[in-house]
This record gives structure tokens, sequence and C-alpha cells, in this order.
């Protein structure tokens, strides 16, 4: 038997024949379990030496069928008639990753330079993460429905990325450094520089003696890391219910790439982020004791970061996927 099926295999020349060959051979009702089956009428002496020849055979045809079908999939040496192995290949075109993918990258790595490491959370938040423990007041206009989605069950979309910022403080002890970027929902009218999804990435870090200095040291290596160096920052006293004080950070507007500078449209200042050291009272809020610890926290979007850089002036192309748009970058 051993002979005859393992030469029925060779000899097989396209997939059909070789289907026969394990049918006969290996099917349910083939001939290796017809043999097996016959295993208890051998003598009890025997049926060791019995099962286990068998099973090899039963090993190495199985083997050598599933190689030979490899070889008839891929138009191997034998490949079957209708394969015409002379016809060139049809290029697809290679993919780019979105301008906003390499954007978040690009913000990702910089930190990571600075031992930021990456955290995570959920688009759907709860309001206690994404307002409450923020230190937003009951009635700022934040929370309201023309301007947060809500969901049926009392969660939301969250509006922001800072909600990351309280669970990653839930559940790790200082000292902390992470970004986290991901995406936000926001009740907006869809114009050129507006979608209701977009993307920020957050920034945390939490330990003794964090000050203002850090934060504005941190985002000047971002600044030029990302830019070029002959960006500048600078900080504008602004309020946010989680940050005291609270700062809108704006840059100088050059793009540097390997072609060269160029100088933004409104040359001068340009606002990327919202920045602050993080207010006790979040620190209270996570469980923290506010008397020993501090910290700074950033978010900004990425889309306009993505839009300066790229020079794109409608928000609306980076979410059309058009392929005449996307293959540019
Ligand atoms: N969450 C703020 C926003 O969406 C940005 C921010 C993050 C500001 C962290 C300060 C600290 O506008």
């Amino acid at each position: 038997i051993k002979t005859r099926a393992l030469e029925a295999a060779q000899a097989a020349e396209d997939a059909a024949a070789l289907e026969a060959v394990r049918i006969e051979y290996l099917a349910r009702k083939g001939l290796l379990p017809k043999v097996m089956q016959e295993l208890k009428n051998v003598p009890a002496e025997e049926k060791p030496v019995f099962g286990k020849t068998v099973n090899e055979l039963k090993n190495e045809l199985t083997e050598l069928i599933k190689t030979k079908q490899a070889e008839f999939s891929t138009g191997g040496a034998s490949a079957g008639a209708g394969f015409d192995l002379t016809q060139p290949g049809q290029w697809q075109g290679l993919g780019t990753r979105h301008p906003i993918t390499q954007i978040t990258d690009r913000i990702t790595q910089i930190f990571q330079t600075l031992g930021f490491t990456v955290a995570d959370g959920p688009d759907i938040e709860t309001v206690f993460n994404n307002f409450d423990a923020l230190n937003t007041p009951a009635d700022h206009s934040s929370r309201d429905e023309q301007d947060t989605f809500y969901l049926n069950n009392g969660d939301l979309m969250r509006c922001h990325t800072s909600p990351v910022q309280v669970r990653y403080m839930m559940e790790n002890k200082p000292p902390i450094r992470i970004i986290s970027p991901g995406r936000c929902y926001r009740r907006d009218t869809p114009d050129a520089t507006h979608s209701a999804n977009f993307h920020q990435v957050e920034g945390l870090f939490v330990d003794e003696n964090v000050s203002l200095a850090d934060l504005k040291g941190t985002l000047s290596y971002f600044a030029r890391e990302l830019m070029g160096p002959k960006v500048n920052i600078r900080f504008r006293p602004h309020f946010f219910p989680f940050t005291e004080p609270s700062v809108e950070v704006d840059f100088t507007c050059h793009v540097c790439n390997g072609k060269g500078c160029r100088v933004c449209k409104n040359s001068g200042w340009i606002e990327i982020l919202g920045a602050g050291m993080v207010d006790p009272n979040v620190f209270g809020n996570v469980g923290y004791d506010a008397s020993k610890v501090t910290g700074f926290a950033f978010g900004m979007g990425i889309e306009r970061i993505t839009m300066i850089l790229y020079g794109i002036s409608d928000i609306r192309n980076l979410y059309e996927n058009d392929v005449r748009f996307l293959s540019q970058f």
C-alpha cells in the first residue's frame, strides 16, 4: 500500500488528480482508515507496530500531498494548463500612509525620544472621565449637548483626549510620562477647518517639582523637531478647567523639510496647542496627593498641524480618501 500510495501522489499531474489520491487513501472512507479498522483483529503484541506503521504512512502521504498542492496553487514547477507563466504581472501601485497617520507617528516619535510612552483610551467615555474628573464645572459650555455627542446610556463621545490623563493616573502612580494620540468628537458643522471628528495628541508629565519651565523646554524641543530649527514658541495666558495656570502655545510658522523652509501664509505666530500645569483638583480626583506632585499636560489637534505642515487648506480633504489627494504625501 505504501509504495502504491506514495507513487500515485508523486505521479499526480494536477490538483484534481492529487485530490483523487487523497480521497482514495486518506478520506474518511479511504483505504488507510479501513486498514486502521483492522487494528482490532491484530494480535495484541503486534498492535503498537501496526498502528505506528499506518500512522507514519498517513503522515508521509499527507505531507507529500500538501507540498504538491502548494506547488500547483502557486503555479510552481508543474503548473497546470490555463496559466500563462510568461504573462507580465499587473502593477497595483504602492499605498502610502495617510497624512494624519504620518504626522501622528512623527509627533509620537519625537516624544518617545524624550522618554514618553504611548497610552490609549476609548472613544466612548464616561461623563466623569471626560468632564468631572477634569475639574470641568457643571455649567461649562463644552458639556452642552450642542457641543458634545451624548449616548442614550449617559456616556458620551470624548470631546478631547484629556480623559486618558484621568484613566492613566487612576491606574498608575507617578512619575508619569505619557502621550496619547486618538480620535475626538464634537458637534461641529463641517467646513474647511471643522470636522465633527478629528484627532488630538494628549501629553501628561507628573513627578515631583515639575514646573512651567519644564513644559516650555519640552514644547520648544518638540516644536523644533517637528518644524525645524528656526521655530520659536510663545505662551499666551488662557483658561482650561483642568490646568492652572493654563496657556495657549503658538509656534512661529516656518515649515522646513528636506527641500528647505517656507514661511506660512499669515506669517507670524500660529496657535498650535493648549497646555498648562495640572490643576491640583485633578490630582485630588484621581487619588494623588497634590502636595507631593506637580505636572504639566498639553493637547494638540493633529489635523491642524498636518494642514500647516503639508500646506493643506481644507480639512475635508483629509477624510475623503481621494487617491489623487492621498498619493501626494
Ligand atoms: N483638552 C484641551 C482641548 O481639547 C487641550 C488641553 C490638554 C489643554 C491638556 C491643556 C492641557 O482643547
